[in-house]
């Protein structure tokens, strides 16, 4: 009900639903969720809580706990708190922590990640690791009166504004900005290079201006939007940092235009998803420019060779041949590595839309799904 009291005092303007006037308000959502957070020298001092900083500097493993899109950004800040702060993170769906005997090695850290904060299954994940032994629970929530963040040790807010499409489009951009902060803080306190920590900071206050530029991407993702109309079933491709950012992708377009879309991570190619590859089945691929573009791109011919009707979402850096894309390339300017899986994002989001409002559903009400999970 929470969504509906909001839908009412928050204006369409002139969008014409409220996913798309959220897929534009990100620029602004991000930016407000890094404001007063970083600055020229990094992460600022105090942002998780006056209490966090004997906890961040003791946390030696992560387990992220959320659902749906939220999941997905977790699945994101696995890759960057890897990398930068080298803690081991575990990912998972909240409605399977919740039931299983997880192991928690000592000094780990409990982080429920939840635009709402009242998500039935993660509260109750929440709720359960109070039993399990952690060094403290941290949460990522865009509503600061929520259970989630009531009944948190540690917390960073999204500051995404009223979400009313119950497909999340800013409340992931925020919390990837969000996770971006924790990896960077923690990169910061295990190690990280200064001169690479500096740099990643810069890189992170840039997103608003380079999600502002993805946008533009609308009317060339509007023509390709056409290609799915008939089609039944749609695969999404990316690797590392970008096969979450593959499967947000794939859950977009199957949340709202009701076509089956499923997301691999394109070397897993070979091991099933091949078989289904024909004309019929249009594969989505994120090429973001990183060592990994050759491996892809590599993935990406096999693909041709079956006949697939191919749209690679490539950054404006990678050098793919015009030829790889079967039906188009879109170049995006994804920033550095870091960003880029929030930059790749926002086609992703826009290609959904598009593809849903020319297919006639209910964009921002679609059938059985609701916006807040509230009920097991
Ligand atoms: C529902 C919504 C999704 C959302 C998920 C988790 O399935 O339709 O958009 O990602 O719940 O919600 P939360 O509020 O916990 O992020």
């Amino acid at each position: 009900h929470e969504s509906e009291i909001s839908a009412d005092s928050v204006e369409r303007g002139e969008y014409r639903h409220y996913m798309q006037k959220e897929i534009f308000e990100q620029p602004r959502a991000v930016a407000d969720t890094l404001e007063g957070r970083i600055g020229p020298h990094g992460v600022l001092p105090n942002i998780f809580g006056i209490d966090a900083d004997p906890i961040l500097d003791k946390t030696r493993g992560i387990h992220i706990v959320a659902c749906g899109t939220s999941y997905h950004a977790g699945m994101v800040a696995k890759y960057w708190i890897e990398e930068l702060a080298r803690i081991p993170v575990v990912v998972e769906v909240a409605s399977e922590y919740r039931y299983r005997d997880v192991v928690v090695p000592e000094n780990t850290l409990f982080v429920a990640v939840s635009q709402s904060g009242e998500t039935a299954d993660t509260l109750a994940a929440m709720r359960e690791s109070r039993r399990r032994g952690y060094l403290a629970t941290f949460a990522i929530c865009n509503v600061p009166e929520s259970s989630v963040v009531r009944e948190s040790d540690l917390r960073l807010m999204t500051r995404a504004g009223p979400e009313i499409g119950v497909a999340s489009t800013k409340a992931f951009t925020t919390q990837l900005a969000a996770f971006a902060l924790l990896a960077l803080d923690l990169g910061r306190r295990r190690g990280l290079d200064g001169a690479r920590y500096l740099d990643h900071c810069k890189e992170l206050q840039s997103l608003p201006r380079y999600i502002e530029n993805a946008l533009k991407s609308e009317p060339e993702v509007l023509k390709i939007a056409d290609h799915f109309i008939n089609k039944q079933h749609a695969l999404f491709l990316g690797r590392g940092a970008q096969y979450p950012v593959a499967l947000e992708g794939s859950l977009k377009l199957k949340e709202i235009s009701y076509i089956h879309a499923e997301a691999y991570p394109a070397g897993e190619l070979k091991h099933g998803p091949l078989a289904l590859v024909d004309e019929n089945m249009p594969i989505v691929a994120v090429a973001p420019n990183g060592p990994l573009l050759d491996k892809l791109k590599s993935n990406l011919q096999e693909v041709r060779a079956r006949g697939g009707e191919l749209i690679v979402f490539a950054d404006e850096r990678a050098e793919m041949d015009t030829e790889t894309a079967h039906v188009a390339t879109v170049r995006v300017d994804g920033g550095g590595d870091l960003i880029a899986p929030a930059v790749f994002t926002v086609p992703m989001q826009l290609l959904a839309y598009h593809v849903a409002v020319q297919r006639g559903t209910d964009v921002d009400q679609p059938r059985n799904l609701a916006k807040s999970v509230t009920v097991e």
